[in-house]
């Protein structure tokens, strides 16, 4: 995706980090721009800031609220991009484990995705074009210490991607993951530990617009801190338990 003029974008996620950052990027290049989230003060800031964009309030892990907010958008005309950036994280241990919050963060993380999706994939087929982007993380590569509510989230939205992609793509519907590092946003401001190779919200947003043109699967930044998560990927356990104990204890 290269010309963003004219188009008719939803991000879900948008009242801070990288999603409002992605949000006014989007809106500089002559994207319609459409903010959800909770925060609804913070939406309509957004909107008297960024003229011709709108700010639509949703609770994402609600599912009538996510179809109602679709069926909104969907009067006004077609969809070409959703966005899906909304992020429930607290670190956790495995002897610290809270199952309500693990619940909070496969709701927010995981399942409003799918609400979004059931609620916008039908009109996106119908319409014979629209994008589909879901804002997962590195934490979904492998297990990780401090992780354990988080890191199954995006996890599952990894895999949910890429058979998004397998099964949209010849249909006409574009798909992509976006697979961020340490971003300083609200999100990250309790972590407790050095973050590496961290980034601002607009340099998020900069590397997502370069990826979208780009036209990769997987848009990953910043590459520096990426690329090493790619490679602790692929090695065998052994060595992976190794150099993550290492690197984190
Ligand atoms: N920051 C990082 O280092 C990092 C790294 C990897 C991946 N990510 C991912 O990037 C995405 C954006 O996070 P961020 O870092 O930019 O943090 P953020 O500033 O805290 O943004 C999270 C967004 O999600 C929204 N949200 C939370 N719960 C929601 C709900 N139930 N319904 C609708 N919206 C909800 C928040 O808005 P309201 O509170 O107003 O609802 C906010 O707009 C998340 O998916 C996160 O997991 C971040």
């Amino acid at each position: 995706m290269v010309d963003w003029q004219g188009k008719s974008v939803w991000i879900v996620g948008a009242s801070s980090g990288i999603g409002e950052a992605t949000a006014s990027a989007l809106h500089a290049l002559g994207a319609r721009v459409t903010v959800s989230a909770r925060k609804e003060a913070a939406l309509q800031d957004f909107a008297t800031r960024h003229p011709g964009s709108r700010a639509l309030v949703l609770d994402a892990s609600d599912q009538a609220a996510v179809q109602a907010a679709v069926d909104t958008l969907l009067a006004a005309g077609p969809l070409d991009c959703v966005i899906y950036c909304a992020g429930h994280y607290n670190a956790m241990r495995a002897y610290e484990m809270d199952v309500p919050d693990m619940e909070r963060h496969m709701q927010v993380n995981y399942l409003g995705a799918l609400y979004v999706l059931q609620a916008v994939t039908p009109a996106m087929l119908a319409q014979g074009h629209g994008h589909i982007s879901l804002v997962g993380s590195v934490a979904g590569y492998r297990g990780l210490p401090n992780s354990l509510a988080y890191g199954p989230t995006k996890a599952a939205l990894i895999n949910l991607a890429e058979t998004l992609y397998l099964d949209l793509r010849d249909k006409g519907l574009g798909v992509s993951l976006i697979s961020p590092g340490f971003v300083q946003t609200p999100l990250t401001a309790n972590n407790a530990f050095d973050m590496p190779a961290l980034i601002t919200p607009a340099q998020a947003a900069d590397a997502m617009v370069k990826g979208w043109a780009n036209g990769r699967f997987e848009i990953h930044f910043p590459r520096r801190f990426t690329l090493w998560m790619q490679l602790l990927r692929l090695l065998p356990d052994r060595l992976f338990f190794a150099l993550v104990r290492r690197a984190t204890l």
